[in-house]
């Protein structure tokens, strides 16, 4: 089992290697399939005009264009990523705003300035630290005293059939991905409220409040049961599962997703429940 400091660089590598090209190639389907998670995550963050917000873990920068929007021109939105090849993709999008700042830096090491940021928001972007107190205690002095920090991640996988079925299904083919111990990042790191309310209050924050959310998510993006399965097996654990898999088991493994899938299939997307608790703070 490897050390917090080596599953850090693991991810660092992952997220500037096979997983950050994985999320850049299927930009268009994951800003379609995760917008309900936007919607839900920026209502809660309630960011006020002129306000200065930290987007952690922005990604390609979806989150990041609509809290510019909300900020407006007297506001200002950093965006920061470790990721080099998704923030080429917020590069890209983000191109023309004034009022947004790109950092490519690791959010657990980054020398954050002074505390200028009001609110701190992330979809996702901070279940991935090898010591996740830490990382809270280091970006957690981007933000002004008082001020709040919003996030959403995944329930427990079971919790998630969007992930469990197609990941159950190439199972039938490929072998299983390593079980991740309760302390090991990775997309469901923080499905334990327990685990998360202790990160937060070591690392300076008040106590959570810690919401449910129940989703339904179209992990076809509005296309039909071949695209859900296109997806599927490119994007996610799924994904992560077929890969280095000898041919033959990769096309059993597609057939066994289709059928797992098939269920699903409405005339408008491929829809699967999604589970997600949304994360409030505020800095002491
Ligand atoms: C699941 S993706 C979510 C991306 C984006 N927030 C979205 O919802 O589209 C997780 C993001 O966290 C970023 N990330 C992982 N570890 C990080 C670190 N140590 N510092 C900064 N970003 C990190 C990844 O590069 C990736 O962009």
């Amino acid at each position: 089992m490897s050390n917090p400091t080596d599953q850090h660089r693991d991810q660092i590598e992952y997220w500037n290697g096979a997983g950050g090209l994985r999320w850049v190639n299927q930009q268009k389907h994951t800003d379609f399939m995760l917008a309900p998670v936007a919607d839900i995550l920026l209502a809660k963050a309630g960011v006020a005009r002129g306000a200065s917000v930290l987007d952690l873990g922005c990604g390609c920068g979806s989150t990041t264009e609509a809290l510019s929007d909300l900020v407006g021109p007297a506001g200002k939105v950093m965006g920061l990523d470790v990721s080099a090849p998704m923030l080429g993709i917020a590069a890209q999008r983000l191109a023309q705003r004034k009022n947004v700042d790109l950092i490519c830096a690791d959010a657990a090491q980054h020398a954050f300035p002074t505390p200028v940021v009001d609110v701190l928001v992330s979809r996702f972007g901070v279940m991935f630290f090898g010591d996740p107190t830490a990382a809270f205690v280091n970006f957690g002095k981007a933000l002004k005293p008082g001020g709040r920090l919003v996030f959403t991640c995944w329930r427990k996988i079971d919790e998630n059939p969007w992930m469990r079925v197609p990941l159950h299904a190439v199972y039938e083919h490929v072998p299983r991905l390593p079980k991740p111990g309760p302390e090991d990042p990775g997309p469901f790191s923080f499905a334990d409220v327990e685990r998360v309310k202790r990160i937060l209050v070591d690392a300076g924050f008040s106590v959570p409040r810690i919401s449910p959310r129940d989703l339904t998510l179209d992990i076809a993006s509005g296309g039909d049961l071949e695209e859900a399965v296109s997806q599927a097996s490119q994007i996610g654990a799924a994904s992560r599962a077929l890969e280095g898999q000898p041919e033959a088991a990769q096309g059993l493994a597609l057939g066994a997703i289709r059928e797992a899938l098939r269920p699903y299939a409405t005339p408008t997307g491929v829809l699967l429940k999604g589970a997600i608790w949304v994360v409030e703070a505020e800095r002491l």
